[in-house]
């Protein structure tokens, strides 16, 4: 059977407490907790998958019973970028982080770009990419020099005007840079950064070009494809690894845009990896130091993986993960370090703590050790024994419906149902039809399993056996639970929620897609 796994990077979104964060000055630094205190938040999917059940996460209410297995991973690596971040999320781990440049890049590094370009050099200072272009564009338009600066991120960013110099020549100033800045100058990207306009509207183009670094071993992409399999990129992956061995590259616009990428996979025949970047978080929010707007993107993103989980197919394997911090409830507007969640969920996983392991790079050894690749080329420790399926004796739950049914009230239409409702945590709870005179007020057997555990604070269901039939005949194969049993079952449970009927077993997605929703 094909095996396909979602991997998701919600960029930036740390859960704090990194036993190392004061080494990068980052001490408390806490992304979740600083959004979770938004009225913006909300995460109730994640929530259900285990997110607020983490070891060290003392923010939202921890799930009685989580519906996925989730832990806690610290980053090895001595860096927070992302480069650095996914590279040991792919099993490689980088003992120094790549270089940054709050100075400006080395005279020699300049001198020789200069030398390979035929062009001087402006700027050279970290800078803000539209202030950049509004203080030195006239510059550059008069002289041709080339406007080059950084960031707090390993970045060689070259701006030029369309006009002055055409995005291609641009394009081949940015290889000749790649060339030179390697060995203790190798940034993690070379950034083409053109412009069109006059001063003072200039505007960025679309034409942005990332030249990343390549990976400097192999990583579990490269075992995956070369082992026949897709690796599929949706975001910025294919750039993070130079293109390094991905099949398959779907840009995005943003957040919206990649979970539409990612929905319309569920939808294609792939063997593989689907490996998701979500940059909004980092990019537009954490950076920008804007809490309530990471706070709402949290919440269209956790909105969006109800339906996914719920759509995803019985082999689907989902991994959510982070590549670093970046609290935007602190001063700096730079990546912290800090812990990132882990949660993997397929239908029916039995739910388990992964505890707090160190090293991202887990999660590669674990891809490959689901995909069937041998990982000891990679760094990481798999996980995968631990992702297991949890059984439903359908059988005993069936008896306990046909027990239940032994209930029934039904004087009126002679048709005796029973249920048994089988909560996360392994209860069991009974409900037969109960009728009344007046017919409308009758209550059917689902319904009164659902009323008998919400009633007692139970949340989270597993799978329902249902068997309905002529008072004192065998249960008929085509009772299916009514119209309205169906919305109450939507209320309380996923997708993949078990229907368990006499002779076949169905799940809520299949007997109610389009579920009534407010
Ligand atoms: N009934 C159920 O208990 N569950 C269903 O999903 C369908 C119908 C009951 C209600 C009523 O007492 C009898 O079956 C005949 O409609």
């Amino acid at each position: 059977m094909k095996k396909r796994i979602f991997l998701i990077v919600l960029d930036s979104f740390g859960i704090g407490n990194a036993p190392d964060a004061a080494d990068f000055g980052d001490e408390g630094a806490n992304t979740l907790k600083s959004i979770a205190a938004s009225p913006e938040f909300n995460a109730e999917t994640m929530a259900s998958l285990g997110l607020f059940n983490i070891d060290g996460v003392e923010v939202g209410i921890p799930s009685y019973r989580p519906r996925g297995a989730y832990g806690r991973l610290f980053e090895t690596s001595r860096g927070k970028d992302t480069t650095i971040g996914h590279w040991e999320i792919a099993g490689i781990l980088s003992n120094e982080p790549l270089p940054t440049y709050p100075d400006g890049f080395p005279d020699g590094v300049i001198a020789e770009f200069e030398r390979a370009t035929g062009r001087k050099v402006i700027c050279n200072k970290p800078y803000s990419g539209t202030d950049v272009i509004y203080d030195y564009g006239r510059e550059h338009e008069e002289s041709g020099a080339l406007i080059v600066y950084t960031s707090a991120d390993s970045v060689f960013q070259i701006a030029a005007h369309e006009d002055t110099v055409p995005t291609e020549l641009l394009y081949e100033y940015c290889r000749a840079a790649r060339k030179i800045l390697c060995g203790k100058h190798a940034v993690g990207r070379v950034i083409a950064r053109p412009f069109v306009g006059r001063w003072p509207n200039y505007t960025r183009t679309a034409n942005r070009h990332d030249f990343s670094l390549l990976p400097p071993s192999k990583t579990m992409l490269d075992l995956i494809s070369d082992a026949g399999m897709d690796v599929i990129s949706v975001g910025k992956i294919s750039d993070i690894f130079a293109g390094q061995g991905i099949t398959e590259s779907h840009p995005i616009t943003s957040n919206s845009d990649g979970m539409a990428k990612t929905s319309a996979m569920l939808e294609r025949d792939f063997d593989g990896l689907c490996f998701v970047n979500l940059v909004d978080f980092d990019m537009k929010y954490g950076h920008r130091n804007d809490v309530d707007g990471y706070a709402a993107a949290i919440a269209e993103f956790d909105g969006w993986l109800g339906g996914f989980t719920s759509q995803m197919k019985a082999e689907d394997l989902l991994i959510i993960t982070a590549d670093h911090g970046c609290d935007p409830g602190d001063v700096s507007t730079d990546h912290t370090r800090e812990g990132v969640p882990l949660l993997v969920y397929q239908k029916g996983i039995e739910p388990c703590n992964l505890g707090t392991r160190q090293g991202f790079c887990d999660i590669a050894a674990t891809v490959c050790d689901l995909l069937g690749v041998d990982s000891s080329e990679i760094e990481g420790t798999g996980f995968a024994e631990r992702i297991k399926k949890m059984k439903i004796n359908r059988e005993e739950l069936y008896n306990e419906a046909l027990e239940a049914r032994k209930n029934s009230y039904c004087p009126y239409s002679g048709y005796a149902v029973g249920a048994a409702l089988l909560s996360a945590d392994g209860r069991v709870f009974h409900g037969a039809n109960i009728e009344n005179a007046a017919f409308s007020p009758t209550i059917c057997a689902e319904r009164a399993a659902f009323a008998f555990a919400v009633s007692v604070g139970v949340r989270d269901f597993v799978a329902i056996a249902v068997c309905g039939g002529k008072k004192g005949e065998e249960p008929d194969p085509a009772c299916t639970p009514c119209g309205v049993c169906r919305q109450v079952m939507a209320e309380f449970c996923k997708g993949d929620f078990e229907i368990i009927l006499n002779g076949r077993t169905l799940t809520l997605a299949e007997l109610l897609p389009h579920s009534f929703e407010m």
